[in-house]
């Protein structure tokens, strides 16, 4: 469920009409409902932790599908950890009050300082990688008289995904130490001064609608945990990823019910039963997906014989997705349409110059002119956060509503400062 509905024929936000917002700070604007990110976050922990022993459950929010402070914020007054793959994160997630001791550190390729900062930060846990990051990191945090707790992130060979450039679990994948190799690793690790394994990781991939790829991934661990314990290692902690999908397409008055959460739980509780671990878990796109919304207004209208543009003023910069995964987004016009309007099949395009910047072809909708808004819903995870300037377009705004209030947790970028940090070569200065 989502806070986003029409009220006196408007789209609002929680209690804020969207037309406010368009008006105060212009479009395109993401819009992110806290009331919608709590309901979220709560369901989303209760159903993990009736999955574990009491206090056995530890959720870090995959704050790379949104890192906007403000939603940050909102999240570490929850109580939620952070999944961080950055310096840039784990320096944004301490900023935002996400304690040191609930931060995990993951990632295919940290450099050297990368691991020093996060060590020298005392975070939680590392996800180690590969071999090379086993003995960088020891080395980095012996020199700074530490000891950093870590898990081995491990490739189960079970992809699954919504895209498969999503997909990471699967042994073509870039993830992850290969199953066979963990048990090598964990008797070197044992012998160096700078860590201390706790356990294992995986995370297999995102935008997962169904409960039998993850169960056969952590059924593959549960046995991973038993053969290492049996050979003498210490297995305490098991960080089962994110991954879980969300519901694109939702008609509007689609309630997400907790059911495909309830069932994750379910089926974690059964495959984890008995293992006597502390339970990790890193959603992204279930905490906030549904939290958000790009608002865009339409520029102009471009009648072809064979087909109808509409341009709007959001590009492929501000919200990839659909350019790069084809993915799908309603699209609800912020007038709510009066039953029976004619409907037009548009193709819905941003201002950049590339045919990709196409957010989606042959849609009916109501007939729009320029200056209406529209909304792309389901834009809280991985829209803002993959925003670049491409074109040498500002970086979007972003609105934290609240309620009847809203702030503006990330003003648009200015010309200066998108200019402001280019340097000319002194020969051509
Ligand atoms: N943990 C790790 C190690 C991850 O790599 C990811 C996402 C997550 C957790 C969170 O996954 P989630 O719960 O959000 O599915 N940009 C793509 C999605 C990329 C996901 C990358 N890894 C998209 O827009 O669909």
């Amino acid at each position: 469920m989502h806070h986003f509905s029409y009220r006196d024929g408007a789209l609002f936000a929680e209690d804020v009409d969207l037309r406010r917002i368009a008006d105060e700070v212009g479009t395109p604007v993401y819009v992110y409902s806290s009331a919608t990110i709590e309901r979220h976050y709560r369901l989303y922990a209760e159903a993990m932790q009736s999955a574990a022993p009491a206090g056995k459950a530890h959720v870090f929010y995959a704050m790379k599908a949104n890192g906007n402070l403000g939603v940050l914020k909102t999240l570490a007054a929850l109580g939620a950890g952070a999944d961080t793959v950055s310096e840039g994160e784990i320096r944004k997630a301490l900023a935002a009050g996400f304690p040191a001791d609930k931060i995990v550190f993951s990632g295919v390729g940290k450099s050297e300082s990368e691991l020093r900062f996060a060590v020298q930060a005392g975070i939680y846990q590392v996800n180690i990688e590969t071999e090379g990051e086993l003995d960088l990191l020891s080395t980095v945090a012996n020199q700074l008289g530490k000891r950093q707790e870590a898990v081995f992130r491990v490739n189960p060979d079970i992809g699954a995904g919504g895209h498969a450039k999503i997909t990471t679990g699967s042994s073509e994948n870039k993830f992850g130490v290969s199953f066979e190799e963990v048990g090598r690793l964990y008797g070197r690790a044992a012998n160096l001064p700078g860590v201390r394994m706790m356990g294992l990781a995986l995370h297999i991939g995102s935008q997962i609608r169904e409960t039998e790829s993850f169960e056969a991934a952590y059924a593959k661990m549960a046995v991973l945990v038993a053969d290492l314990r049996a050979e003498g290692h210490r297995v305490e902690r098991l960080d089962l990823g994110g991954g879980l999908g969300i519901p694109y397409n939702i008609p509007k008055a689609f309630d997400h019910g907790p059911d495909l959460i309830e069932a994750y739980a379910a089926m974690v509780k059964r495959v984890t039963d008995g293992l006597d671990v502390e339970l990790g878990f890193e959603p992204g796109r279930l905490i906030v997906g549904n939290a958000g919304i790009l608002m865009t207004r339409v520029l102009h209208l471009n009648p072809r014989p064979t087909k109808q543009f509409l341009v709007v003023d959001a590009a492929m910069n501000d919200l990839v997705r659909p350019a790069m995964y084809e993915a799908y987004h309603e699209i609800w016009p912020v007038l709510e349409p009066q039953a029976g309007t004619p409907e037009i099949a548009y193709d819905v395009v941003g201002p950049i110059c590339e045919s990709g910047d196409t957010f989606t072809s042959g849609r009916a909708l109501p007939a729009l002119e320029p200056g209406d808004l529209i909304a792309f819903m389901t834009a809280g995870a991985y829209g803002a956060s993959m925003a670049s300037t491409y074109n040498q377009r500002l970086l979007v705004a972003e609105v934290l509503v609240k309620g009847g209030d809203y702030a503006v947790t990330r003003p648009r970028q200015s010309y200066e400062d998108l200019l402001g940090t280019d340097r000319a070569p002194p020969w051509l200065a």
